[in-house]
């Protein structure tokens, strides 16, 4: 079987990691029997927008739209260019025109990994951030602009199939679980039309999934769970902003956000689903070869997944169990107390996805 991937490197150490992602690739695909036909694109990043005066080309929907997956690196670099006209120019758009409406994020306390926490117990579950409405809308303005009566208004657009999709998705996982738990992230006692409509949902919605059991926080006390008992999650869905927080705090209570991974997935594959380390660009560490790659090359293990090549994501996934469990100071990068190189603990774990 041959995939089409499109390879999108993008800024600072996502081109640093990107060739670690697709070492590891490719020792599973020769490995378990399958092809990928992968192009690369140099869009997305400061280099192209400083020679087009755009983040992508005028038919970047056209070029992207037949591929199977895009597997995407990170982009944006607040000294060359601010954030809202890198990401929204790029990512934010491919996210939105893709309708990549699931962002999902697994959190799994790695062995080898140094959690921040001092008893952190097992930790596995997953996050699922609503990734197209909510929070994140184009709705509102401003008046008096610069006077004293100035005035500021973003608005919360919450759909019934926007709301309806995600929670399905979540719901869906859930019951594929050991645990069947799922958690809604709200905040119905502050805001007072948006949020206890998406409770309303979730309420009417669990109706049809009698095996799961479910369960809502304030948005406020969950994040203070799951700094003090993140193994009592399994399946955690939010809004795009609830979700957005809670998906970087998830990581950051397993060690270091250099080893997740996430997906924004079109489930209907009417879309390509696009695959990515959950990190940015990294200004602070470009150039120096240290950043880990872990989160890069997980995030090909989900695309393994959502292509169907269960198997060939089982060994990766094996693969990066394994090479972190030695906790092999001289393989691993310096976020992880080691002091290895971007290139080397790519070139272990690519090893262990032929072998292990
Ligand atoms: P960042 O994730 O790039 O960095 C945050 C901190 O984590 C830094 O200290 C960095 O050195 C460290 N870090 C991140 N990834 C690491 C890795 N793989 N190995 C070791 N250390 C790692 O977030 P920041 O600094 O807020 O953003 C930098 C740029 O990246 C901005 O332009 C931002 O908008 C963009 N960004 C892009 C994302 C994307 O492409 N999906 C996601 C987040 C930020
Ligand atoms: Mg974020």
């Amino acid at each position: 079987k041959t995939y089409k991937i499109a390879v999108i490197p993008g800024d600072g150490i996502g081109q640093e990691v990107m060739p670690c992602g697709l070492a590891s690739l490719r020792a599973a695909a020769s490995r378990f029997n399958f092809t990928l036909d992968i192009t690369s694109f140099d869009f997305a990043s400061c280099d192209y927008f400083d020679k087009h005066g755009t983040m992508m080309p005028p038919d970047w929907v056209e070029i992207l739209r037949p591929f199977d997956a895009i597997y995407f690196g990170a982009v944006g670099d607040p000294a060359r260019h601010p954030d809202h006209i890198t990401l929204w120019g790029s990512l934010l758009q491919m996210r939105r025109q893709f309708d990549q409406y699931v962002n999902l994020r697994p959190c799994r306390l790695v062995k080898g990994v140094p959690s921040p926490l001092k008893d952190p117990g097992e930790i596995d579950f997953w996050i699922v951030r609503e990734n197209t409405e909510g929070e994140y809308s184009e709705v509102g303005g401003k008046i008096f602009e610069g006077t004293e009566r100035e005035v500021v208004i973003q608005e919360t657009v919450m759909t019934r199939i926007g709301v309806d999709r995600i929670l399905k998705y979540a719901f869906d996982l859930a019951r594929t679980t050991k645990r069947k738990k799922l958690t809604s992230a709200t905040k119905s006692n502050g805001i007072k039309i948006t949020m206890p409509y998406w409770d309303s949902r979730f309420h009417l919605m669990a109706k049809d999934y009698p095996e799961v059991k479910t369960e809502q926080f304030h948005i406020d006390i969950l994040s203070a769970h799951f700094v003090a008992k993140p193994s009592h999650f399994d399946v955690v869905v939010g809004s795009n902003l609830h979700g957005d927080i809670l998906s970087d705090l998830g990581p950051a209570v397993t060690g270091t956000i250099g080893i997740a991974p996430s997906g924004n997935i079109n489930p209907e594959g009417k879309w390509p689903s696009l695959f990515e380390p959950v990190h940015g660009s990294a200004p602070d560490i470009m150039g120096k070869g240290i950043a880990n790659p872990v989160g890069m090359i997980w995030a090909g293990q989900m695309m393994l997944l959502h292509l169907g090549e269960k198997e060939a994501a089982e060994a990766m996934l094996r693969a990066i169990d394994t090479v972190l469990g030695r906790a092999d100071g001289n393989v691993l990068t310096p976020d992880m107390k080691g002091k290895g190189t971007t290139q080397k603990l790519g070139d272990a774990i690519a090893e262990a996805v032929a072998t292990v």
